[in-house]
């Protein structure tokens, strides 16, 4: 619990207000067990009278990062398939989980955890395990018998599509031995407990998003990877092997490294339609 140091409080109350918990009593200091952890109490106050539930407090850093910059950084960020033969440093790796603790959680659960594959041979087996998942799932897909239910009850799924898909990455899997990975020197993997209630979905999209780009101005390339999250799902046979509990389900994945390719130009990506109300 982060806790008040009465004797520092000035009764400014700014804490009690921006609790989205309304857990503070400033009159006694108490902190409820309606807390939810979110430090918004020790970020908010003038006196650091409200000391963390662990660490230290510290003054906010100044930044410089204009609007312009964001919407320039933005509009650089390709996904990366082509990367250098180059291994990404641990300490690195471990920057860029470090910064995680910044990122927003639903509730602030942080239900996260991270595994990074980050050998060659790992890398290779999640690669091929991945491309046997989903040539398994393309083929029990595309049977005639399945195809014919999905083509009667499920409409929306596309089997012409799916075919397609089927054939063009057989095809290329003769030419590209990395076709899920495409040689990246290092895949996070964002995984957490299944359950009902919790967010863990959202959390790992909105995680490995920061990161992706807290990763590109360290220079890196990154590419999100929806073969691997289709499957690693919940008590799939590749978790075990990298390291994923058997309760946990793989919601995110990124591919990281050094990219071999630059862009120059800056294309047009749709915007999505907006309704102003
Ligand atoms: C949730 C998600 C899953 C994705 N999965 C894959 C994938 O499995 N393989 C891949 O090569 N690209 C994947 N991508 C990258 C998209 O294809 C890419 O973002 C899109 O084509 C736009 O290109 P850009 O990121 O360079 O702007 C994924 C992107 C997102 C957001």
């Amino acid at each position: 619990m982060p806790f008040i140091i009465l004797e520092k409080c000035t009764r400014c109350l700014k804490c009690v207000k921006d609790c989205p918990a309304s857990a503070i009593t400033i009159e006694t200091g108490d902190i409820s067990d309606a807390c939810i952890h979110c430090g918004h109490c020790v970020a908010i106050c003038p006196e650091m009278a409200v000391r963390p539930d662990f660490g230290n407090v510290f003054l906010l850093q100044p930044y410089s990062v204009t609007s312009k910059d964001f919407r320039n950084l933005s509009s650089g960020i390709r996904s990366c398939r082509s990367f250098l033969n180059k291994d990404v440093p641990d300490a690195v790796l471990l920057q860029l989980v470090e910064n995680m603790k910044h990122y927003p959680s639903a509730s602030n659960a942080r239900p996260l955890q991270i595994s990074i594959v980050r050998s060659k041979e790992k890398v290779k087996l999640l690669n091929d395990l991945t491309a046997d998942t989903l040539m398994r799932m393309f083929t029990f897909l595309s049977s005639p018998l399945i195809s014919l239910f999905i083509r009667l009850f499920v409409p929306s799924l596309n089997i012409n599509r799916i075919k397609h898909y089927k054939t063009l990455f057989s095809e290329k899997q003769k030419v590209n031995d990395s076709q899920i990975c495409h040689h990246a020197p290092a895949v996070m993997l964002f995984h957490g407990e299944v359950s009902k209630t919790s967010m863990a979905e959202a959390d790992a999209n909105i995680w490995a998003t920061y990161t992706s780009i807290y990763a590109n101005t360290l220079g890196l390339g990154t590419c999100f990877n929806g073969f691997i999250v289709k499957a690693m799902r919940k008590k799939s046979k590749l978790n075990p092997q990298f390291k994923v509990p058997a309760n946990h389900k793989v919601y995110a994945s990124l591919l990281v490294g050094y990219p071999k390719v630059k862009y120059r130009n800056e294309t047009s990506r749709e915007s999505p339609i907006v309704v102003l109300l």
